[in-house]
């Protein structure tokens, strides 16, 4: 188990961009700042992607205009293109994140080209990112199995993490986009990727659509995982779409891995306040059960 664990917010933008109605741009800067001063370092803020496409990211500029800049945090955003690339840098945006996945249909739909044709894409742009010092995060969709295809071949996720890790990609978040995912499969996934890219080049980024993300995190722990992604009371996935659900709640994972001894350096209780917040602007429940019940007489201390 790491002694400490690098809490990746991806409320923002994960969590957000499936909000059927678009949220202001004052809520989504008031989140970030109330993300970064709860102690989060790396929050992902937004995405440079069509407009058309995410129209509920479409004010990604102006969120990272008027958002705090904390000294030590990390404000990143999705980059699919050199278009994105340059929207990203006018921003001042200290990370980016690509994205693929590993099933082709996935990609063709999620970012309208073949897996082969998002790498030649990611090329230039990451290129960019080096000339300006700023770090690149890659995603790679579907590690468990895909919407379209069903399951992926373990093989194509570690081919994929080995080219985007040589094509200069500093972390690669493996992606559990549908939440179909469960424990002893999560770790072999890892300790696959982990074969090539090493271990602390590598993320988890659970949806909890089954209920099986703090499992799967806790079995990825015991590999040393030492980066994970969250997101503020569980936001993401339509409440329209029958089963969506978001990514793995922040307050759920900050209080297992605070039980476990692990340090995140984010002040639970300020969380939970957090978490309960944003929900009650979005007016609906806090997905979040750490977020719901409190801390009670668990340990809260980071
Ligand atoms: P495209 O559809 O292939 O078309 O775009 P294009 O490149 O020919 O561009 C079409 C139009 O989009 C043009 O405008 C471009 O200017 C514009 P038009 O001429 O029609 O007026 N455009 C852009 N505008 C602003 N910023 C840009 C940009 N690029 C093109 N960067 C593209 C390809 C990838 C851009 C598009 O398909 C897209 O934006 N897709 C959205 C993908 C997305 O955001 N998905 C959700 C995030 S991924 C995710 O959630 C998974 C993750 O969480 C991990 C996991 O859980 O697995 C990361
Ligand atoms: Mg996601």
């Amino acid at each position: 188990m790491p002694e400490h664990v690098k809490v990746v917010e991806v409320g923002p933008r994960d969590g957000l961009q499936n909000e059927p109605e678009v949220v202001p741009s004052a809520t989504k800067v008031a989140l970030v700042n109330q993300l970064a001063r709860a102690g989060l370092r790396h929050i992902e803020v937004s995405s440079f992607v069509s407009p058309k496409r995410i129209p509920q990211l479409a004010d990604a500029e102006t969120v990272l205009a008027h958002i705090d800049r904390v000294p030590g945090v990390i404000y990143s955003a999705l980059v699919p293109n050199e278009q994105g690339m340059k929207r990203a840098l006018a921003a001042n945006v200290d990370q980016i994140a690509v994205f693929t996945a590993a099933s082709e249909t996935f990609c063709n739909n999620n970012i309208r080209c073949s897996i082969a044709e998002s790498l030649s894409r990611f090329e230039p742009v990451i290129e960019s990112a080096k000339a300006e010092g700023i770090t690149v995060r890659a995603y790679i969709s579907c590690v468990l199995g895909c919407p379209y295809e069903g399951s992926i071949a373990m093989r194509e996720v570690v081919d994929l993490a080995r080219k985007l890790f040589l094509l200069g990609c500093d972390e690669i978040s493996l992606g559990d986009t549908i939440g179909v995912g469960t424990p002893l499969r999560a770790k072999a996934v890892v300790s696959a990727c982990a074969e090539d890219v090493p271990l602390k080049h590598l993320a988890v980024h659970f949806h909890d659509t089954r209920g099986q993300a703090l499992a799967n995190i806790f079995a990825c722990l015991e590999l040393g995982i030492a980066t994970v992604d969250s997101s503020i009371a569980g936001l993401g996935g339509c409440p329209y779409a029958k089963g969506a659900t978001g990514n793995v709640a922040t307050e759920d994972v900050v209080y297992m891995l605070h039980g476990l001894g692990i340090s995140t350096g984010i002040d639970l209780e300020r969380l939970i306040e957090v978490g309960r917040s944003i929900s009650k602007e979005l007016d609906r429940p806090i997905a979040s059960r750490v977020g719901r019940a409190g801390v009670g007489y668990g340990n809260a201390a980071g």
